[in-house]
């Protein structure tokens, strides 16, 4: 957590809410954490949205703007489970910069493939916060919370296949396994 976010992030205000406050406290800098990233990642995938180039820019900036209305969902229920923890959102787009998980999108890149890579690999650092975020918030018995991160999760792990299966038959034709599977038939 930056010295920016650090306080706000754990902040609670008073509440009738029956989940003990240092519960809440911990949980609502997990949600802030994810805050973060999940408003970087909607703004990376606007970037690719806008950015990319070449023979499959339609469908790849089609499928990139379907992909961030998506995230951009998430941003807010994850915005309103802090609050309704009597937590401080974190949302501010500086907030998101200082704290988020992932790294910044590469300035450099310009085909549809090098975007769906770039992508790729968020979409997979984003999802392993997701997984660790369910088995902290299991840990700390806020199944409502935990609940809301299988969701997102769920749907994340399915937006990585979307996105990897563009990728993956050149992946798999370096590797040599199409050749290998074509020699067994
Ligand atoms: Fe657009």
């Amino acid at each position: 957590m930056s010295d920016t976010n650090g306080k706000l992030a754990s902040r609670l205000y008073p509440s009738h809410i029956d989940i003990p406050a240092n519960v809440r406290s911990q949980v609502v800098t997990l949600l802030n954490q994810t805050l973060a990233a999940t408003a970087d990642l909607k703004s990376q995938v606007k970037q690719a949205h806008w950015n990319v180039k070449g023979k499959d820019f339609y469908q790849l900036h089609e499928m990139f703007d379907e992909i961030a209305a998506e995230v951009e969902e998430y941003i807010d229920m994850v915005a309103e489970r802090v609050t309704a923890l009597a937590g401080y959102a974190c949302g501010t787009v500086r907030m998101a910069a200082a704290d988020s998980i992932l790294p910044e999108y590469p300035t450099d890149i310009l085909s549809g493939e090098e975007h769906v890579t770039a992508l790729v690999e968020r979409f997979a650092a984003y999802a392993k916060h997701l997984r660790t975020a369910i088995d902290k918030a299991d840990e700390l018995n806020d199944q409502d919370t935990n609940d809301l991160y299988v969701e997102i999760s769920r749907t994340i792990d399915k937006r990585l296949w979307f996105l990897e299966a563009h990728i993956q038959v050149s992946e798999v034709k370096s590797e040599g396994m199409v050749k290998e599977k074509a020699s067994v038939n």
